[in-house]
């Protein structure tokens, strides 16, 4: 019994991973690979009084025999507080110290100028000539994904996908977990910088296949839905929405066993059933919606 009780005091952890900084007020989710690549990220420190507002995530890490990880979302203030107040009482016991990971976007602002502007421009807007795609709009928690799997090889493996290796060595440099959220969180406040194209698809057919096969996962219009971790896709460039479509069909994306995001998207690519309808889809996911309907 007190040797269970020893393990607790020593491997409480209790740390504020993240806060939320999605215009919406969502906080960014964190599951299997992110969640443990968060709480691996962290050195224990004592946290101090928790956060009265704000959105902010909380990870509390417990060793009884078994390792369990909770995560909190600030909504849930009860939970917070009752995890916050068990480790500053096993701390008190001499638990070891906790510490407070919050982003840096000035930080981020630094990572991105040295090792990304090249490619995806000063303003998050891409470059067609380097297939780099824009990255604004589409949402942290969505930026912080794919960068952690580019750098844990879940994404940008194949050795056909030259690009996705491009990628991936690039995102090697950084140094931790922290600094992915960081550059993650300067890209999520850049303004959206994606225009309008003008495509040969048709628009119509476009919309009907969209609405049947693609919206219920991306949002209705396209522009994504964090619930459902499926990413905004109407500000991304042409080339690219179908470049990576073609990924997911042939094999080069969403196939790692961590990927489970990856994989939905896998099962999908069969419905679209040739070249002609991936225009059309992809020509209504580019052009100007019509004023409200
Ligand atoms: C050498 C050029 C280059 C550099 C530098 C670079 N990237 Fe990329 N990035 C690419 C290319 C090319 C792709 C498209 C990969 C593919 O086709 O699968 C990409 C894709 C991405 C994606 C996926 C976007 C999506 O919608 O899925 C993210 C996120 C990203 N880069 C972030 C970054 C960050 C953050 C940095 C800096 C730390 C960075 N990139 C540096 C070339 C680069
Ligand atoms: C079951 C839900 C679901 C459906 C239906 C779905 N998707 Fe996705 N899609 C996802 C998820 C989840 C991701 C993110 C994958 C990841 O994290 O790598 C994604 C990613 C994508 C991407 C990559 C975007 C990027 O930034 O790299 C494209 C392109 C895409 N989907 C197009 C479509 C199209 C077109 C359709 C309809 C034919 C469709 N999706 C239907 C869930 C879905």
């Amino acid at each position: 019994m007190i040797k269970i009780f020893g393990r607790i005091m020593l491997s409480a952890r209790l740390a504020v991973v993240a806060r939320a900084r999605d215009r919406k007020g969502l906080a960014p989710r964190l599951a299997g690979p992110e969640r443990s690549a968060a709480l691996d990220s962290l050195t224990p420190r004592f946290a101090g009084m928790p956060p009265k507002s704000g959105t902010f995530i909380y990870c509390c890490e417990i060793l009884i025999g078994t390792r369990m990880n909770f995560c909190f979302e600030s909504g849930r203030r009860m939970r917070i507080i009752g995890c916050w107040w068990m480790s500053v009482l096993l701390f008190a016991c001499g638990g070891k110290k906790q510490e407070v990971v919050t982003v840096n976007v000035a930080e981020g602002k630094m990572i991105y100028e040295s090792n990304c502007k090249t490619c995806h421009g000063g303003a998050g807007e891409g470059n067609g000539a380097l297939k780099a795609p824009s990255l604004t709009g589409l949402g942290e928690w969505y930026m912080f994904r794919q960068v952690l799997n580019f750098r844990n090889d879940i994404r940008g493996t194949a050795a056909t996908d030259t690009l996705g290796r491009q990628m991936a060595a690039m995102v090697k440099t950084l140094k931790d977990t922290l600094a992915v959220r960081n550059v993650a969180a300067y890209i999520a406040s850049l303004p959206d910088a994606s225009a309008a194209e003008t495509l040969t698809g048709n628009w119509k057919n476009g919309e009907n296949i969209y609405q049947s096969i693609c919206g219920s996962c991306h949002g209705a219009e396209g522009k994504g839905n964090v619930k459902l971790d499926a990413p905004r896709l109407r500000s991304l460039p042409s080339w690219y929405l179908k470049d990576q479509f073609e990924k997911f069909r042939s094999g080069q994306r969403g196939t790692h066993p961590e990927d489970k995001f990856g994989a939905q998207m896998v099962a999908m690519v069969e419905m679209v059933k040739d070249e002609q309808s991936l225009l059309d889809v992809i020509t209504y996911l580019r052009s100007e919606l019509p004023a409200a309907k």
